[in-house]
């Protein structure tokens, strides 16, 4: 009789958590150059279910865009808060979110091919730290430590830079920032955009 109501229990718990996954809103990405790619984001204060919720859905967002990293003004939020899954999907424990992330120390130096979802179709190589170790709240708003090496201090440090309004494009130099503003330029021409 007890196992038999927390079957139901369960189930009824499972179809409320399978309703609610429905309901996330998959957000469409902000796209260069609209002014929110380029401003500075405020701190989050508050730690709600509804911060909770909106976590969720950037990574659902992400997820439907095949990225890799998603920050907040990419959907048009001014919220100091990015999520990052460079397994895409393969490992729920590399699933970060990031809340008002401060870099604490770096080392190295890496130069890779960089992309990104709001400028599609662009790839350039980029250079940045090989490693890095920075602190940030999670959704519940405690702060923790994550350090991360290649791809994911790569994919944390693009993620901190929307933060800050700063996008790839800013960090290579003028010549190929023109051409891939051309390539940009074509695009937006002929519909692509
Ligand atoms: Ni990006």
């Amino acid at each position: 009789m007890i196992s038999e109501i927390a079957i139901g229990k369960t189930m009824a718990t499972t179809a409320t958590m399978m309703a609610a996954k429905e309901a996330l809103k998959i957000h469409e990405i902000v796209l260069y150059p609209d002014p929110v790619l380029a401003k500075m984001c405020e701190p989050v204060t508050v730690f709600d279910a509804a911060l909770r919720t909106l976590v969720e859905e950037m990574f659902e967002s992400m997820y439907a865009a095949q990225g890799i990293g998603l920050a907040a003004p990419q959907i048009g939020l001014l919220h100091r808060l990015t999520v990052i899954d460079v397994s895409y999907k393969k490992n729920a424990k590399e699933k970060l979110v990031l809340i008002n992330p401060e870099v604490v120390e770096t080392r190295g130096k890496q130069v890779e091919e960089e992309g990104c979802l709001s400028l599609p179709e662009i790839r350039e190589k980029v250079a940045r730290a090989a490693w890095v170790k920075i602190r940030a709240q999670n959704e519940h708003g405690e702060w923790f430590e994550v350090e991360g090496e290649e791809l994911l201090a790569r994919a944390i440090l693009h993620e901190i830079d929307h933060l800050n309004g700063v996008l790839f494009i800013d960090r290579i130099s003028r010549l190929k920032r023109e051409l891939a503003l051309r390539k940009i330029r074509k695009m937006q021409k002929n519909g692509e955009w």
